[in-house]
């Protein structure tokens, strides 16, 4: 056997600003399989990732939660944490890009590219919202589109029309911060000096280290010529601020990269036999891979090395590329209830079956990959239940009836162990060239041998007959070998099952290479059932669910939509437009659970003269709604009515606090009366 292989690998860094979906699934659940192949082939094999914690919408959503960000990024990391542990997306590290690390890398590879002049200043031009006091990133500015005049748009393009622009050309420009008309105005940019990296990315990205489709895309920009890229923003800003250079900060994507080190970083100090620079120093010998997803491959294969070829650090062995999750043929919708978040489906159904069904489906390309719901079902119950755990179940029991639990010695059908052995080496390619989906076809063909062989041995119908009990072992023991032999083939995909059946096998932990060997003359354990099939039943849950976590947003949301109103903290507004909202009292009448709807419940309201029928999210608070009837409360009586997938909503209750069981009706002081007006 050749030396093992040290390697440091990276998934990007979720956004520390919203939850993880089945699509970032998609990234870590490849990168997790990847990094167990290489483990459980004896290789040092680290994976280290980290929140993606700066920047302006993590700056503003906290204030609109009125949290600081640094408790926002707290929260969220802990969400993202538990959501990858379940999904069983093993990380050596996972760690933050707001951390003393970063900050320290950051400020080194900033310093060394300015020493080495790889960094200009100049004057940038931009709008500034002269109410909140910040500069604003195009998607903060709104307006009119100066091609086709539709209202409300970005400042960077248009969704009606399909224009691009720059944000001064938008007529009519409001911040869609603070409503304000935003003002022109001068600051001091710091730029990276990216042409003077062209002819080292030329070369690079030519170097087998990108997909063919990857290297061709950034021939594109890489002909066309590179421009210098803006790494600065101005306060207020959550991120680092510059050394040297008070009031301007790095912006986001700067540090985000350098985050990757950061995490490893943070793991060495824990992990005494990991050297910092053995894998980060220029001439490094261990192998470095990133996986990213298709829409940050300039950040990756364009800014990232030439910062690293400029702070005199190794670059990439390979950035590895991957295509866009649809649900179902097409974009994930929440309408459709096809935008399901990590938690919903782990609500429902097994981190497994997700992995193996986008094991069965991912090659090398950086095509997108369609989760059909009804293939999903149908490939896993075929595939894991009916062939592959089945060869367990059918020969287990016989060998615990008819020899108390032992294995027998001798290969009852030589040919297939040979076939299996001679297909490792190719499962294994496939498996290093991330070509999952190959590796579980050339699985899934050895198991159809298997049961193949087992089905025409029939060792249920000897077992029947006399003096057969040797044969009967003899192909039990084979076919339970068999199964050891997927196992292993399989445990990078299916962890907890390689467990459940080292239980069952009373074997150690196997790796890679006791695929070579058999179990002879050995005591199992009981055989307990190793995986269930899904019923689509589940599945239909948590699409009903996805839909309803919509539902309960939009019940909470305030009133009208859009970026103003969707930070109250921030926009003032006149007092007509206070005026113009009908808050009453309003009596309770009726209140139950609606079918079908988690977070919901539908009220009937009594506002004096008349009834109104409302959906509120306000369950998880109220799980017995009775308890609400009779009781007043305040509504807003003329909002829009809504429809909704269970009726139509025809107004507002209004209640405080952040959510789940905290969440707290308002009510009138005794004495008030349905229907009068609250002013
Ligand atoms: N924070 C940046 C990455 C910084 S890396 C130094 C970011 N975050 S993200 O949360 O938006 O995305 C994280 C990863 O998930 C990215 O690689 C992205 O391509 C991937 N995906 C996000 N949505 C996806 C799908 N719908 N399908 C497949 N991958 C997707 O980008
Ligand atoms: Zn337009």
């Amino acid at each position: 056997m050749s030396e093992p292989r040290q390697i440091l690998v990276t998934s990007a860094l979720p956004y520390a600003n919203g939850s993880i979906h089945l699509g970032h699934m998609l990234e870590y659940i490849q990168t997790d399989m990847w990094v167990r192949f290489q483990k459980l082939r004896g290789n040092q094999c680290i994976y280290v990732c980290a929140d993606d914690a700066h920047g302006s919408a993590i700056m503003l959503r906290a204030e609109k939660e009125g949290i600081t960000p640094e408790q926002l990024i707290a929260n969220v990391q802990a969400e993202h944490s538990s959501d990858f542990a379940d999904f069983l997306v093993d990380f050596d590290n996972f760690h933050s890009t707001h951390s003393e690390e970063n900050r320290e890398l950051s400020g080194l590879i900033y310093t060394r590219l300015r020493e080495a002049g790889h960094i200009a200043t100049r004057s940038v031009t931009q709008y500034f919202d002269p109410e909140k006091g910040m500069f604003l990133a195009d998607r903060f500015i709104k307006g009119t589109c100066p091609k086709c005049a539709a209202e409300d748009q970005y400042g960077d393009n248009c969704e009606k029309c399909g224009a691009t622009y720059a944000p001064t050309e938008l007529k009519n420009p409001k911040s869609a911060i603070s409503g304000a008309t935003p003002v022109l105005r001068d600051s001091q940019h710091f730029f990276f000096k990216l042409p003077d990296f062209q002819a080292m990315l030329q070369q690079w990205t030519r170097s087998g280290t990108l997909q063919e489709a990857v290297a061709n895309k950034l021939a594109e920009w890489l002909d066309s010529g590179l421009q210098e890229w803006d790494i600065s923003r101005d306060a207020p800003y959550f991120g680092f601020e510059i050394p040297g250079e008070p009031g301007k900060y790095f912006y986001v994507w700067l540090d985000a990269p350098i985050g990757y080190m950061a995490s490893f970083k943070n793991l060495c100090a824990r992990r005494p036999e990991l050297d910092f620079d053995a894998f980060w120093n220029e001439g490094s010998k261990a192998e470095l891979y990133h996986f990213i997803g298709k829409d940050i491959v300039n950040f990756h294969a364009l800014f990232w090395p030439a910062m690293l070829e400029g702070a005199g650090f190794r670059k990439p062995s390979a950035v590895n590329v991957h295509g866009y999750l649809t649900v179902n043929g097409a974009k994930m919708s929440k309408s459709r209830g096809t935008f399901i978040k990590a938690r919903t489906y782990l609500d429902h159904l097994q981190p497994e079956y997700l992995r193996y069904y986008y094991a069965a489906k991912l090659g090398r390309g950086v095509d997108d990959l369609d989760l059909n719901l009804e293939d999903f079902v149908q490939k896993v119950n075929s595939d894991l239940v009916g062939k592959v755990v089945n060869i367990a179940s059918r020969c287990a029991g016989f060998i615990h009836k008819g020899n108390e639990g032992v294995m027998v010695a001798g290969d009852a059908a030589p040919e297939l162990t040979e076939a299996f052995l001679a297909a490792a080496p190719s499962i294994a390619d496939a498996y290093e060239g991330r070509d999952f989906g190959r590796a579980m076809r050339e699985i899934m063909a050895l198991a159809d041998r298997a049961n193949a062989w087992i089905a025409d041995k029939a060792p249920w119908s000897l077992a029947k007959q006399e003096g057969k009990q040797d044969e009967v072992q003899a192909i039990c023991a084979q076919g339970i070998n068999l199964f050891r032999q997927l196992v292993i083939f399989l445990k990078p995909v299916l962890p907890v099952l390689a467990a459940d059946a080292e239980a069952f096998l009373n074997v150690a932990p196997l790796t890679w290479n006791d695929h070579l060997s058999r179990l002879e003359n050995h005591q199992l354990n009981p055989f307990k059932a190793l995986m269930s099939r899904i019923e689509p039943a589940k599945v239909e849950a948590m699409v009903a669910a996805s839909k309803e976590d919509l539902l309960a947003a939009e019940a909470k949301a305030p009133v009208g939509n859009g970026e103003l109103a969707k930070d109250p903290l921030s926009a003032e507004i006149e007092f007509d437009t206070f005026a113009a909202v009908d808050l009453r009292v309003a009596l309770i009448v009726k209140a139950e659970a609606v079918p079908g709807a988690d977070k919901l419940l539908q009220l009937t309201l009594d506002i004096g003269d008349e009834r109104r029928n409302v959906f509120s999210g306000i369950k998880s608070a109220y799980p017995d709604p009775s308890q609400l009837e009779g009781r007043l409360t305040m509504m807003v009586a003329n909002l829009k009515p809504r429809k909704m997938r269970f009726g139509v909503s025809e107004g507002m209750v209004m209640a405080a606090g952040p959510g789940g069981e905290e969440i707290y009706l308002l009510s009138p002081d005794s004495g008030a009366k349905p229907g009068q007006r609250i002013k």
